[in-house]
């Protein structure tokens, strides 16, 4: 049997943003683990614009090429960790306009949070990205929360402290061991949809 698709999804779009360098380290964790075929999902490749679909994504009657594009994509994970900088206080506007593009694609799946800022360590980022996952039935399987405050990004590479590195395993064992039960959960929600 195939090992479950985790998909890491970079959050923040902006040039120069640090989104990237976390979440290649987190993927080398993740590869490591062992437990994961493991996907690097940019947001910022998919050119969403702001919503403009006309139905529900509930529906699935997509009108546009981005919208199908980023619905095939996030079919095929079976678990998120979403990479997500802290922005006046909650998560960025363009993890929640890529997360509404979308509905089915999310459902029963366990995701884990890896937020970033300064001396809150984006912690208001996570807390305001987690009433979402409940409305889309993600289980939040937890949470790494990353201080940037001493400048841990150094061209371009993310240089964690200890404790980190092993937040981010035991945030892998949480989402690994969530993933079969859900994959049973999601066959039955698609025979009785
Ligand atoms: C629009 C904006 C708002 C921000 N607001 C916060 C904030 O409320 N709390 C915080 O800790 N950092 C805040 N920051 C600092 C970011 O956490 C920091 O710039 C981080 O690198 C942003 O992630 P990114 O580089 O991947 O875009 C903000 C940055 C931006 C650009």
């Amino acid at each position: 049997m195939r090992p479950p698709v985790l998909q890491i999804i970079i959050g923040s779009t902006r040039p120069g943003r640090v989104g990237p360098a976390i979440a290649a380290w987190f993927a080398g964790r993740a590869k490591a683990h062992g437990g994961f075929e493991v996907e690097l999902i940019d947001i910022a490749d998919f050119g969403l614009p702001l919503l403009d679909e006309p139905n529900h994504p509930m529906a699935r009657k997509y009108t546009k090429d981005h919208t199908m594009r980023w619905s095939a994509t996030i079919s095929n994970g079976d678990a998120f960790a979403f990479v997500v900088p802290e922005y006046n206080h909650s998560f960025n506007a363009a993890t929640k306009n890529a997360i509404d593009f979308l509905y089915h694609e999310w459902r029963f799946k366990p995701a884990g949070i890896l937020s970033y800022g300064g001396a809150a360590m984006g912690t208001r980022s996570a807390q305001a990205l987690k009433p979402v996952f409940a409305a889309l039935k993600l289980l939040h399987a937890g949470d790494v929360s990353v201080p940037l405050v001493n400048n841990p990004v150094k061209d371009g590479v993310f240089h964690p402290n200890e404790i980190l590195a092993s937040a981010a395993d035991a945030l892998l064992d949480e989402i690994a061991m969530s993933v079969p039960a859900l994959i049973e959960r999601r066959s039955r929600a698609k025979t009785t949809a």
